[in-house]
């Protein structure tokens, strides 16, 4: 499987990275993360990857106005270090998808899309829906990124249960412990070449029948 170069986006606190950074160094991730794009100045993700040496593009969501503006300037950090996989984790943002990163975007979103999806559903708010709306199991969803907020292919799924005395804390860490789990296995069926996009729909293939040298 190729070492794929990863761009990660992120606007918060940097726990999908610091998984991403902690499955890379155990050796199951086919990637290394070759620039983190942040869209705030202040924020703890920051520091996680200026302590691993990650090369940092601060894009502030406030200084550069206006998706064009916003969204190219994204771009240009992530052609610099020649990403292969864009990777978005707790990214706040909406970027416009240009051509050659169709179907090379992906995000991450705590509840089992289309349900509980869309602009301003993200962090707690997802979780207070969830229990207000008596759900008896909740989960989370990798999908890839189109131009509309949550509404992309899905590309994995899976469920947690929903514990009759949840919180949205309980229930969120919950559902975090499975993101860490989803997240990374939806990167290594990519740099497999498994996830082929058909339309709004994600076929994952079957992985290849390995024929071993030694045994012909
Ligand atoms: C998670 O809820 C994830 O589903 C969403 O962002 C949150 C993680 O953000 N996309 P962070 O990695 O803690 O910044």
């Amino acid at each position: 499987m190729r070492e794929l170069r990863l761009g990660v986006l992120i606007s918060g606190t940097g726990r999908t990275l610091a998984n991403f950074l902690r499955v890379a160094a155990a050796g199951e991730l086919p990637a290394e993360v070759s620039v983190v794009v942040s869209s705030r100045r202040d924020v703890p993700g920051n520091q996680i990857a200026r302590d691993h040496g990650i090369p940092l593009v601060i894009v502030d969501a406030r200084e550069v106005r206006g998706i064009e503006a916003f969204s190219e300037a994204v771009y240009r950090a992530l052609d610099e270090y020649r990403v292969d996989l864009v990777t978005m984790a707790g990214f706040l943002r909406r970027i416009l998808i240009r051509p050659d990163y169709r179907g090379r975007i992906m995000n991450i979103h705590p509840s089992l899309l289309p349900l509980f999806g869309g602009k301003g559903m993200y962090g707690e708010r997802v979780h207070r829906a969830v229990l207000a709306a008596g759900m008896k199991v909740s989960g989370c969803t990798v999908h890839f990124v189109n131009e509309e907020y949550d509404a992309g292919p899905i590309i994995l799924q899976s469920c947690v249960p929903v514990l009759e005395d949840d919180t949205p804390e309980t229930l969120a860490a919950r559902v975090f412990a499975e993101e860490c789990r989803l997240y990374p296995e939806a990167i290594r069926l990519y740099a497999a070449g498994r996830l082929r996009l058909e339309g709004n729909r994600v076929r994952v293939l079957p992985e290849q029948a390995r024929t071993c040298l030694s045994e012909l």
